[in-house]
């Protein structure tokens, strides 16, 4: 309601037009001219807000250009966020993601009011697993260390030894069978990375069942397809895909690792196996490169929308708390995670 109030108030004057117009510059090659006075005029009272409240918001590489480019603080992948969250000054952390990423920010930054725009920003692998799953797990092998991706709520990271994320998966996993002395390590839950980190490791995995809704889509007549119909053309992976897949790619890695792979190597052509969003964010960067997009949405991320951010900012919802005792033993997987810090190689 407010949101719908705020746009309507919310005019395409020319003093919004004038204030807005160098950050136009950097998403032009991807947003329409006609779409820009709907989003301006929330890109400047968002902005004026976040001052006046003294909050940052913490974008997702999935994040659309309009939210990415033009209102966030920072911007990154899963680890990166995390990062920013413990070391963030404002007093109001807006996570643009998804809940299990609001909850990190949380749990790092127990002291700050974390919001999120919409509670319906969910994700398939944080719902495949719950905080009792783990108990069972570790029942069934109670010497094994867990290991658990970042993509799972609060109540399942409290379960755990030590979370990952995908761009430091396979340290992790030696990291903590090293200390331990053992040779084995559940890892959840999602199957495809935990078969992707195994390739990579003589540690052994037991996985779970979860999969990226978004990732699993991808196959390996696709990727084929795309070479035979543009030879040369680069593909990149996100090391949630089947690992059949991330087999056929150039290079699988974390969401920043692909955007530093194409700001390193500008390949003249390139396909990015992952969520369109990221496809638009790069290319406003990198006009030189040709993005052929054989991309999927995650509709999650996509609850986040710059109407969405206006709200949360000007009615302070939603916040997001975990309970305290849950948040501690969370806390102490994040931050071991967060000490080990060494970036996975590239699958291949
Ligand atoms: P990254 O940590 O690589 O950004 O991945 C998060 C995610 O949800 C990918 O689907
Ligand atoms: Fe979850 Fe997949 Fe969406 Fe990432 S892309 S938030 S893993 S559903």
């Amino acid at each position: 309601m407010a949101a719908a109030l705020a746009s309507q108030v919310l005019a395409y004057t020319p003093d919004v037009a004038k204030a807005t117009a160098s950050l136009y510059v950097k998403v032009a090659k991807i947003i329409p001219e006609i779409e820009w006075p709907v989003f301006a005029p929330l890109i400047v009272e968002i902005n004026r807000l976040k001052k006046e409240r003294d909050a940052v918001i913490l974008a997702h590489n999935y994040q659309t250009p309009e939210i990415f480019h033009c209102v966030a603080d920072f911007v990154g992948d899963s680890l990166q966020l995390a990062r920013e969250a413990a070391k963030v000054d404002a007093k109001i952390i807006v996570q643009a993601g998804v809940h299990f990423m609001a909850e990190t920010s949380k749990i790092l930054s127990p002291d700050k009011i974390v919001l999120i725009p919409d509670l319906r920003a969910g994700c398939s692998l944080a719902s495949s697993i719950t905080g009792a799953d783990v108990r069972l797990l570790k029942e069934k092998y109670p010497n094994l260390p867990v290991v658990t991706y970042v993509n799972t709520s609060a109540d399942v990271k409290a379960e755990s030894d030590v979370c990952c994320t995908s761009s430091n998966a396979v340290a992790v996993v030696e990291s903590i069978a090293a200390e331990r002395g053992v040779d084995t390590v559940i890892f959840i839950p999602d199957t495809f990375l935990a078969k992707n980190v195994a390739k990579q490791t003589k540690i052994k995995i037991i996985a779970w069942h979860g999969k990226c809704e978004v990732h699993e889509r991808f196959s390996v007549d696709e990727v084929r397809r795309f070479r035979a119909d543009h030879p040369g053309a680069i593909v990149l992976a996100h090391p949630e895909c089947p690992p059949e897949v991330v087999a056929e790619c150039d290079f699988a890695g974390s969401t920043s690792a692909m955007i530093d792979y194409v700001a390193k190597k500008r390949p003249p052509r390139v396909v990015m196996l992952t969520e369109c969003s990221m496809n638009d964010n790069v290319a406003a960067e990198y006009p030189d490169v040709e993005f052929l997009r054989p991309c999927n949405l995650c509709p999650h991320m996509k609850r986040i929308t710059l109407q969405g951010i206006l709200r949360s900012l000007q009615t302070m919802q939603y916040e997001v708390k975990v309970e305290p005792s849950i948040a501690m033993r969370a806390r102490a997987a994040v931050e071991r995670m967060l000490q080990v810090g060494k970036p996975t190689p590239a699958v291949r």
